[in-house]
């Protein structure tokens, strides 16, 4: 079971959280109840310590996943996701997942192996978790993908690559762009306020 935070609000909406790499499943909360102060919170901490920085998948270098190991531990992110549901009687049709970064790219390997397990996705900084594999199909998911045009760890070529992808598969995908790097600004994060108040 992967560490995690949970906030109950009794709502039936509940935001899925992963942190970016050296993060910490404190991060994103603030700006998760930004986008929907009244939905539970649910966020959760990479196991994976790479030097002193906590990750949820390994990686071979900057920008080359460790295959094998995204595979496994995006399976046992499951497992969790699906046993504190259970627990915490949560509404799996109703849960809207958040990533940064490295936290970006574990949402989406899980779009890889399993068919619409989120209502609605924020992928802020995302890169294709696989080159020669297809998501499941997405029907009706709702994604918006933050980008930096100047970001040197996520090409543009990456975000629109996962836009396609998620959109071959049935997916509504919309990118904010921002001409800055890597890092989440103010605007992404006023655009992905704006793009949830018409979806959820
Ligand atoms: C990753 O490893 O997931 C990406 O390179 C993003 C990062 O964490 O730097």
């Amino acid at each position: 079971m992967l560490d995690y935070k949970f906030e109950d609000n009794k709502s039936s909406r509940t935001l899925v959280l992963f942190h970016g790499t050296g993060g910490t499943k404190e991060d994103l909360i603030p700006i998760a109840k930004m986008i929907d102060s009244s939905a539970n919170i649910l966020s959760f901490e990479g196991d994976v310590d790479e030097a002193g920085m906590k990750r949820f998948f390994k990686r071979k270098g900057p920008g080359v996943f460790d295959e094998a190991d995204l595979i496994s531990r995006t399976h046992n992110l499951k497992a969790s996701l699906d046993q504190i549901i259970d627990e915490k009687g949560l509404n799996k049709n109703h849960l809207i997942a958040m990533g940064y970064s490295n936290g970006a790219n574990i949402i989406g390997s899980l779009l890889y192996h399993y068919e619409s397990p989120f209502k609605v996705i924020f992928l802020h900084h995302p890169m294709m978790p696989y080159s020669d594999k297809e998501p499941c199909k997405q029907e009706g998911l709702d994604v918006f993908i933050g980008a930096g045009k100047n970001d040197p760890i996520c090409s543009n070529d990456q975000t629109l690559g996962v836009a396609k992808v998620l959109r071959d598969n049935g997916a509504f995908v919309d990118i904010h762009w921002h001409d800055s790097g890597h890092q989440l600004t103010q605007s992404e994060l006023s655009a992905a306020k704006s793009f949830f108040e018409t979806k959820r």
